[in-house]
C-alpha cells in the first residue's frame, strides 16, 4: 500500500536508520539523492584537472608521486559515487552524458585556474579541507550506499589535505619568493572556498527538505562557519592572512566573524561563466570521446569471455 510504504521510509527516516537501495522510497528522495551524488561524483573527476595540471611540473620525484596518488584518488571516488548512483537506477553513461553537455552542475571551485605550485599545496588545505568539513557530516546521510561512500572518501580526503599543508609548511620555511607564491594563492583561493558550501541558507532551495530527509546534516552557512573557525588557526600557524578585513574573533558568538563572499560571482560560476568552466567541461568531453574504444574494447571482451564461459 502506497501510504504504508510512505509511513515505512517516514519512520526509517526519524530513527536514523539508513534507507538501501531495495527500500521504497519516494520519488523525489530518489531525484534528491541522484542529483547530490552525481554532481558530487562530477565535482570529483572535473576536480582531477586543476591539480593534473601540474604533474608533469612537480618540482620533484617525491611531490610528482604524491600528486600522483592524490589525483587518481579523486578518479576513484567519483567512480566510487558513479556506482552509488547506479544504486539508485541512474545510468553512469547518461550521467556523464549530463556534465559534458552541461545539463549537470559539479563544484564551483574547480572553475579556477591553478597559476603556481602553491595553488597544489593550498587546493589540499584548503578546498579539500572545505571538502572533509561538507562530508564528514555526510558519512550519516541517510542514504546508505552514499554514507558508506563517504567514509572511506573522507579517510582519502584527510590525507590530501595533510599533504598540501606539509607542502605549504614547506615552501614556507623556503624563500620570500616561495612564501609570496603561498599567499598569492591563499589570496585567490579563500572565497572561491567557502563558496563550496553553497548559498546563503535563506537563498539554498535544497537545505530544509534535504535535512528534513536526513540527506545533509547540517545547513551550508553552519558547515561555512565551522570551516573558518578550523582555518583561521591553521593559518596562523602557517604564517598566512585570509583576504578578508571583517574576519575576526567573536568572544560573544564564540565564533569567527567573516565578510560576505561575493555571490554574484559564485551564481555565474555555477551558471558555467566562470573563468575556465568551459575549458573543463570541454576537456572532460574530449576525454570521454578518446576513451571510447577503450570502453567498446572492454565491453566486447567482456562478451567474448562470457559466451567461452
Ligand atoms: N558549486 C556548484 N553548484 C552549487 C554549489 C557549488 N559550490 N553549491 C550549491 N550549488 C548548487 C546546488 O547543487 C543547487 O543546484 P540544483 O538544485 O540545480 O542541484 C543550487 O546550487 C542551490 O544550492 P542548495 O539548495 O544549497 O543545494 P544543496 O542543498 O544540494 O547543497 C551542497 C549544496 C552543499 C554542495 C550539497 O549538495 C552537498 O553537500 N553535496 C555533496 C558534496 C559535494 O558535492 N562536494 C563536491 C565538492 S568537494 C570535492 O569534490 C573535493
Amino acid at each position: 500500500q502506497p501510504d504504508e510504504l510512505q509511513s515505512h521510509f517516514d519512520e526509517t527516516i526519524a530513527r536514523e536508520r539508513r534507507i538501501e537501495p531495495r527500500d521504497w522510497m519516494p520519488e523525489a528522495y530518489r531525484k534528491t539523492m541522484i542529483r547530490q551524488i552525481a554532481q558530487h561524483a562530477h565535482s570529483e573527476i572535473i576536480g582531477m584537472q586543476p591539480e593534473g595540471n601540474w604533474i608533469t611540473r612537480a618540482p620533484s620525484l617525491r611531490r610528482k608521486a604524491v600528486l600522483l596518488a592524490k589525483v587518481q584518488d579523486e578518479a576513484g571516488h567519483g567512480m566510487y559515487l558513479y556506482s552509488a548512483a547506479e544504486t539508485l537506477g541512474a545510468d553512469r553513461a547518461d550521467l556523464t552524458d549530463r556534465l559534458v553537455h552541461g545539463r549537470q552542475k559539479y563544484s564551483s571551485i574547480f572553475n579556477y585556474p591553478t597559476l603556481s605550485y602553491a595553488d597544489v599545496g593550498v587546493i589540499g588545505w584548503l578546498v579539500d579541507g572545505a571538502a572533509i568539513c561538507n562530508q564528514v557530516p555526510l558519512c550519516r546521510s541517510s542514504y546508505g550506499p552514499y554514507g558508506r561512500a563517504m567514509v572511506r572518501i573522507c579517510k582519502e580526503e584527510s590525507f590530501h589535505q595533510r599533504q598540501g599543508y606539509e607542502l605549504l609548511m614547506t615552501m614556507m620555511r623556503g624563500t620570500d619568493s616561495q612564501r609570496d607564491m603561498v599567499q598569492q594563492a591563499v589570496d585567490r583561493f579563500w572565497w572561491p572556498a567557502l563558496m563550496m558550501f553553497g548559498p546563503p541558507d535563506d537563498e539554498s532551495p535544497n537545505t530544509e527538505q534535504s535535512m528534513a530527509w536526513g540527506v545533509k546534516r547540517h545547513t551550508n552557512d553552519e558547515l561555512r562557519q565551522r570551516f573558518v573557525d578550523m582555518s583561521v588557526p591553521q593559518a596562523e600557524k602557517l604564517g598566512v592572512t585570509f583576504p578578508d578585513p571583517d574576519l575576526r574573533w567573536n568572544a560573544e558568538r564564540g565564533h569567527y566573524d567573516f565578510g560576505t563572499p561575493d555571490w554574484d560571482e559564485f551564481w555565474a560560476v555555477v551558471k558555467g561563466n566562470g573563468p575556465c568552466n568551459a575549458q573543463r567541461v570541454a576537456h572532460r568531453k574530449s576525454a570521454h570521446d578518446e576513451g571510447a574504444w577503450v570502453r567498446e574494447a572492454a565491453l566486447a571482451h567482456a562478451a567474448k569471455s562470457a559466451g567461452r564461459r
